[in-house]
């Protein structure tokens, strides 16, 4: 069964935050992911709950991503390409925010990447994920589209089809 983005993180990070095994997880699997739908590994559940963030990069090699565990067990993962004028935003925990060193921008982690402080014009991409029975996580899909890049989420995907589909 295909979940939404916020139902899937969720069900990840309940099996985080309580420590069950990953068998439990109702989530979307590998078997059950469509063939042609690419997908790039980004760690697994056991290092996120343990060093409560994981970088990456998604959907390409130039555009740098965030995986965090939120303090109420969340797990949610966004682009770290501002979308006022694509600065780098910097993750706090203590706030849960992403904010932009270059005009100020604020991004609410628990809140789908909302602007809290403009001058960003819009949410922060969020990233879906998906997860394995093993336990690994994987990039899957964009909320909308990256500051600057011009292709479409789709194209997007598709420049990231090299990446680890298993
Ligand atoms: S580039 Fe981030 S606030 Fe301007």
């Amino acid at each position: 069964m295909k979940m939404s983005r916020r139902a899937s993180i969720a069900t990840i990070a309940t099996a985080v935050a309580g420590g069950l095994a990953v068998d439990a997880f109702s989530f979307e699997t590998d078997e059950a992911a469509p063939a042609t739908k690419p997908r790039l590994r980004i760690g697994t559940l056991e290092e996120l709950k343990k060093r409560r963030a994981i970088s990456f990069a998604y959907p390409d090699a130039s555009s740098p991503a965030l995986a965090v565990l939120l303090g109420n067990g969340d797990v949610v993962a966004y682009s770290l390409i501002c979308t006022h004028m694509g600065c780098q935003v910097a993750y706090g925990h203590e706030t849960q925010s992403f904010s932009c060193p270059c005009h100020g921008s604020v991004f609410d982690a628990a809140r789908s990447g909302e602007v809290e402080r403009g001058p960003a014009p819009r949410s922060l991409p969020e990233i879906e994920l998906q997860s394995s029975h093993d336990g690994e996580l994987y990039a899957v899909a964009l909320s909308s589209p990256i500051f600057g890049h011009t292709e479409s989420i789709d194209e997007n995907q598709a420049l990231y089809g090299t990446g680890d589909k298993r």
